[in-house]
């Protein structure tokens, strides 16, 4: 029997997740007994902040029940807190909250509420490079995915009043991400009142997945460069929905714990919807996350390991010649393959996997981007001290 007569079709062609592949990767070389420098999966590797533990470990309930989608009222508070302190954002009658089990599934399930708005909107723009959940969440909700090939020259930044009609009519939403993983790229309050400006004229959502927003060189808070990590949230309400989430803020990936913020008329008739979708955050976890948003120290030692990890091997990748310059947010790095690879990314990822380093080729991370290979700074500088030394010997 064809396959696609068990499931559909969309199901059927999917290519396999690019993190799942370099999960097997990464096990299939340690199976053999390597060393392996798993610069693969943006999933840190610190230990967890100790008060957050307690949280949880305080709140496992003697008698377990379905958590509702809208979240605590002590949850709900600590998200009202967090965007009062990092953003001098309220929560009114037009700034709405939701809590969600991470960005990826918030994101993924973001489409099925906008798709077919406006009178059969279908399209969903986002940035290429990016996360690839943006495409397939649009693909799944039946709208028509629009990658937006993000140029180095642009600084990365996705500027959609450049693309022609065409490719913009009929557009529903558009993703942005910045900081941008993998490229590290920030934007400043003068490009984000120019997006907002276009999403309004054209009666676009802006969808901001701002996962990264707490990962920056320190040294931003302190400079006057305008390129302190803020969310389009701080310029306007009005469609504008942003991404939230303690993955990379805390690292706790595997609590799968954010939420959104934005525009009360879609997130109210989108919690809706949610409530549809199983979504509701285990109560322990909860109480974690309130611990997680209520601090910021642990969050500021988190900042500094990854600006001294990215200085660690984004000054040797610069020497090298395979990274213009060091970014000042996420931990990614976003690197061109060296001249001898001739443009393949994956022929040298799998050199580098000879030598024990997981590095993502771009084309894993985009649609069609080739020549580039990502590096997410999981190992310690320990870890990098040592794998640079194997990571020079493929550039020849
Ligand atoms: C750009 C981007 N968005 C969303 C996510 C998913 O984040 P979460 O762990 O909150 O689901 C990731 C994870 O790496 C990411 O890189």
């Amino acid at each position: 029997m064809q396959t696609d007569a068990l499931v559909n079709e969309l199901t059927a062609t999917l290519p396999s997740y690019p993190m799942e592949e370099l999960k097997l990767l990464s096990k299939g070389l340690r199976q053999q007994g390597k060393l392996v420098f798993d610069f693969g999966t943006g999933d840190p590797t610190l230990p967890t902040w100790e008060p957050i533990r307690q949280a949880v470990s305080r709140n496992i309930p003697e008698v377990s029940q379905y958590p509702s989608v809208l979240g605590s009222d002590e949850l709900r508070a600590a998200h009202g807190d967090y965007l009062q302190r990092r953003f001098k954002l309220a929560i009114n009658d037009d700034l709405a909250i939701l809590p969600a089990q991470g960005c990826k599934e918030a994101i993924f399930h973001m489409a099925l509420s906008l798709v077919g708005r406006a009178g059969g909107r279908r399209k969903i723009l986002y940035p290429d490079p990016g996360y690839p959940v943006y495409r397939s969440s649009a693909l799944f909700a039946g709208g028509i995915p629009c990658p937006i090939t993000l140029q180095p020259e642009d600084n990365y930044l996705l500027k959609p009043w450049r693309l022609p009609r065409e490719q913009t009519e009929g557009c529903a939403a558009l993703w942005v991400n910045y900081p941008h993983n993998p490229t590290g790229a920030l934007a400043d309050e003068a490009y984000w009142r120019q997006l907002l400006a276009w999403c309004h004229q054209e009666d676009v959502i802006l969808l901001a997945d701002d996962c990264y927003v707490d990962l920056y060189d320190p040294v931003l808070d302190q400079g006057s460069s305008g390129l302190r990590p803020m969310t389009p949230l701080c310029f306007s309400h009005d469609r504008v929905v942003a991404f939230m989430s303690l993955s990379k803020r805390s690292g706790l990936t595997g609590y799968r714990a954010g939420f959104m913020a934005g525009d009360a008329r879609i997130l109210k008739p989108h919690a809706r919807a949610r409530a549809n979708f199983g979504l509701g955050i285990p109560s322990f976890i909860q109480a974690g996350a309130v611990s997680a948003w209520g601090d910021d120290t642990h969050v500021e030692v988190r900042k500094k390991i990854f600006a001294e990890r990215m200085q660690l091997a984004g000054t040797a990748l610069m020497e090298w010649g395979l990274l213009e310059a060091i970014p000042q947010a996420t931990f990614y790095l976003w690197c061109r393959v060296p001249a001898s690879a001739k443009g393949d990314d994956l022929a040298f990822c799998r050199r580098l996997a000879q030598e024990g380093i997981i590095a993502s080729p771009s084309r894993w991370l985009s649609e069609g981007i080739s020549g580039y290979f990502r590096l997410a700074l999981v190992p310690d500088s320990e870890g990098i001290r040592q794998a640079l030394p194997l990571l020079k010997r493929c550039l020849l």
